[in-house]
């Protein structure tokens, strides 16, 4: 059987590293993008080749990116995109950055991160997708929906911004055989995390932050054939937060 090939976004830390973890032990091949080099604290197998150090935000980053994938790629082509990189930047000691604090240098940073990324990802790398027949799913938040008392306005516009780029995506690559899924976390357990988010569990019916791994599951599903006929969907992973 083929190996089927990932290329994942943001797999340093967190739900991205959770991510490599998860589909590596399915036996798929991960293509790994961040900001920071290889971790050899961490390593797997291929993982410092199979590595790629650049800045999403940059478009000179992203073609070189592109191309190296393409270049790793067997003729059956990539079978799945996760993009998962995503930042939240927060004002002076941690504070929320609303409306009225969120310059433009935030604005472009962060849209430029969670939502340019993702799509100029799956625009340049779609005839490998189309290939391979395969999917891509993008991490979206809770905050795309709702007010958050942590996650910033451009943050949470860029997730409701991802969510619709999400719809789209998947009504006009559908008929091109490539479904498009995504996850909308809630809190869990990673560095983006603010100070005081654990006292949020008294909202979450499960009573308990979750774990980067709980992600990394529903979204290992999504690229599954077991997940054959959904496309267009946004599966919620926060304890019942939303409810
Ligand atoms: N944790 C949560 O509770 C939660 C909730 C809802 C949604 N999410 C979403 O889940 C995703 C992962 O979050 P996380 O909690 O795992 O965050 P995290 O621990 O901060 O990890 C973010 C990852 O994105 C990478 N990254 C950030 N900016 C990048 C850039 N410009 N270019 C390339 N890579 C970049 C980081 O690597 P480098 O720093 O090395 O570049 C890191 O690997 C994000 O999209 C986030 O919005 C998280």
């Amino acid at each position: 059987m083929t190996q089927k090939t990932l290329l994942l976004t943001g797999a340093s830390r967190g739900i991205g590293h959770a991510t490599v973890k998860v589909f590596q032990a399915a036996g798929w091949r991960v293509l790994t993008v961040s900001r920071t080099a290889f971790d050899a604290r961490c390593p797997w197998h291929a993982g410092s080749t199979d590595h790629f150090v650049g800045d999403l935000a940059d478009a000179s980053a992203r073609a070189d990116l592109v191309a190296r994938v393409r270049d790793c790629l067997g003729a059956e082509g990539l079978h799945a995109i996760v993009n998962n990189a995503g930042i939240s930047p927060k004002g002076e000691g941690g504070a929320r950055l609303g409306v009225a604090d969120s310059s433009d240098e935030v604005w472009s940073q962060v849209l430029g991160v969670n939502l340019l990324g993702p799509a100029a990802l799956m625009r340049d790398l779609l005839p490998e997708l189309e290939r391979a027949k395969g999917s891509v799913v993008n991490v979206g938040s809770i905050v795309g929906k709702r007010v958050h008392p942590f996650a910033g306005v451009a943050y949470a516009c860029s997730k409701a911004a991802l969510e619709a780029l999400t719809r789209e995506a998947a009504g006009e690559l559908g008929p091109r055989g490539v479904r498009v899924n995504m996850v909308t976390p809630g809190e869990i357990e990673t560095e983006i995390l603010s100070p005081g988010t654990e006292k949020m569990t008294d909202v979450i019916p499960l009573r308990r932050l979750g774990k980067p791994d709980e992600v990394a599951r529903v979204v290992l599903f999504l690229c599954s054939e077991q997940a054959s006929y959904v496309n267009g969907a946004s599966v919620d992973v926060n304890g019942g937060q939303h409810v």
